[in-house]
């Protein structure tokens, strides 16, 4: 019998990969970089499963050339790159992989968030550059976590790990979600605020949403405008949860202190002002970039289209 087909967007793990071939035809696109849209409808044009990434748009079209695909399994948590009603509609399988990346994505949260209280990155820079020549007691001055408020926007799994890492901080955590959390309360001291009270008492924000049409800009100049003048704001989340161009404004009008991204607005390209701050660390979409997590998340898309070509439900369905 012929073995199914399965198109791989991105060079993934090898185990992975070696998983699905023992059971498939598998043609991956090895090359580190998106694959061109016109090379992605050709080969899913044939393909009974996709493993894709959060840049390949499983939008309708994509469903009527993939005409035989039965599941496009995301590598990644977020979504918003496929269009799941559509995808229930015709009843093919959209999968994310959640659960696995939480702890990976929140340390990298934390990191920025220490980073960019202490300074972490421009002072290794100016210790590369060789400009370290006394002990300074003016420069890079940051803040301490320990006392502050820490305001998380979105306590799903990656909102609520992170709560977990602040909590052998001694910070107060205050959050703000569709729903509230009573055992999540409970359990890490966590402070249910309305969204205005959160970005007012704030000293660090971090956003955990999803990108949807109502997080889409959910901090622009009017939210900007609430924080305090020492926050520091961390996304690594989706870009477009924050107007770009108003945290530029942000900063240069010295609104908030700080911000660490992620993620951004039309990634790659970000607005080109943020490399001027000192005060600001940008980093390359790099949230679930462990070993041993992005090896987890290839092997559950894996897994998933395992599952569909064998006439069962996925492990980790969306929608
Ligand atoms: C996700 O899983 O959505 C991440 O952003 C990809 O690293």
């Amino acid at each position: 019998m012929e073995k199914k087909k399965v198109y791989v967007t991105r060079y993934f793990e090898q185990d992975s990969i070696d998983f699905l071939r023992q059971h498939f035809d598998v043609e991956v696109y090895e090359k580190d970089e998106p694959v061109p849209r016109e090379i992605f409808l050709r080969k899913i044009s044939d393909a009974d499963a996709v493993m894709s990434i959060p840049g390949d748009k499983v939008d309708a079209e994509a469903m009527d050339i993939g005409k035989n695909v039965k599941i496009f399994a995301n590598v990644a948590v977020g979504y918003d790159n496929m269009d799941v009603a559509e995808a229930n509609k015709r009843g093919v399988y959209v999968t994310n992989t959640p659960d696995v990346l939480s702890d990976t994505t929140a340390e990298l949260a934390f990191a920025l968030m220490l980073g960019c209280a202490r300074r972490i990155v421009d002072a290794d820079q100016y210790t590369r550059d060789g400009l370290f020549k006394i002990w300074s007691t003016k420069k890079f001055l940051g803040y301490d976590i320990k006392g502050k408020t820490v305001g998380i926007l979105g306590a799903g799994r990656i909102g609520k790990a992170f709560a977990k890492k602040c909590s052998g901080f001694d910070v107060k955590i205050v959050y703000n979600n569709r729903k509230r959390d009573p055992e999540f309360e409970r359990d890490l001291n966590a402070e249910f605020a309305s969204f205005e009270d959160l970005l007012k008492n704030s000293d660090f924000i971090s956003v955990h949403t999803p990108l949807t049409k109502e997080t889409h800009h959910l901090i622009s100049d009017h939210e900007f405008d609430m924080m305090k003048k020492n926050a520091v704001i961390i996304n690594t989340s989706r870009g477009p949860v924050i107007d770009e161009k108003a945290l530029v404004r942000a900063l240069k009008e010295k609104k908030i202190y700080g911000a660490g991204l992620d993620v951004y607005e039309k990634e790659p390209f970000f607005e080109e002002e943020l490399k001027e701050f000192e005060n600001v660390i940008l980093l390359p979409h790099i949230g679930s970039g462990s070993f041993e997590t992005r090896r987890k998340m290839a092997m559950l898309a894996a897994e998933n289209i395992h599952e569909v070509l064998n006439g069962r439900k996925p492990i980790t369905p969306i929608g």
